[in-house]
């Protein structure tokens, strides 16, 4: 039977139930990324880059995004768990933790394609697509991803400031005008 968006909430909704659910829903994830087409075709072609909510409460969110080619999200932080469950291209994310002058890094990770990032709720990290492809992923969230409040930083200066999702927007607004100009 053909997996669809619901069945995807729902799979989460249940993994929320489980005595550690950030573990639960990442089991939920590295079982998912190992059918790719399977999620294409539940969640539909990319053709822009963007970030599409598919489910949105107070316990759970379930987002499913698309970095575009040549793309970089400057460091921010959550304030709840997540799980970036990968299945098309590679997101490559840099880590930081808090310092006297903004930020100071704490390493890196690639994760390409049938890969699953975990994070903490007080990771901090920016997201980069390095590639000539978009980085596609289910990204699933322990809260409310759009209703608390939290930091970014600048990527140049590192200073901390409230985070901005219509700067996120605009963000993929360049990067998709850019990709779109360089397709032949
Ligand atoms: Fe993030």
């Amino acid at each position: 039977m053909a997996l669809t968006v619901e069945d995807i909430v729902a799979m989460c909704q249940t993994a929320l139930s489980e005595h550690t659910p950030v573990l639960a829903v990442r089991d939920v994830l590295e079982e998912l990324v190992t059918r790719p087409a399977r999620l294409e075709e539940a969640l539909g072609p990319v053709e822009v880059g963007g970030i599409t909510t598919l489910h949105n409460a107070a316990d759970l969110t379930v987002l499913h995004v698309a970095w575009t080619p040549g793309m970089a999200l400057y460091p921010h932080e959550h304030r709840m768990w997540a799980a970036i469950g990968m299945y098309g291209g590679q997101e490559d994310n840099a880590f930081f933790r808090r310092a006297p002058e903004g930020l100071e890094s704490t390493g890196g990770r690639e994760v390409p394609a049938g890969d699953v990032l975990v994070l903490g709720d007080d990771a901090i990290h920016s997201v980069a697509n390095s590639r000539r492809e978009f980085a596609v992923a289910l990204h699933v969230y322990g809260g409310d991803f759009f209703n608390v409040e939290r930091s970014e930083w600048d990527f140049e200066t590192l200073e901390e400031r409230p985070r901005d999702f219509e700067r996120t927007a605009r963000l993929f607004e360049e990067a998709n005008t850019r990709w779109l100009q360089q397709q032949p």
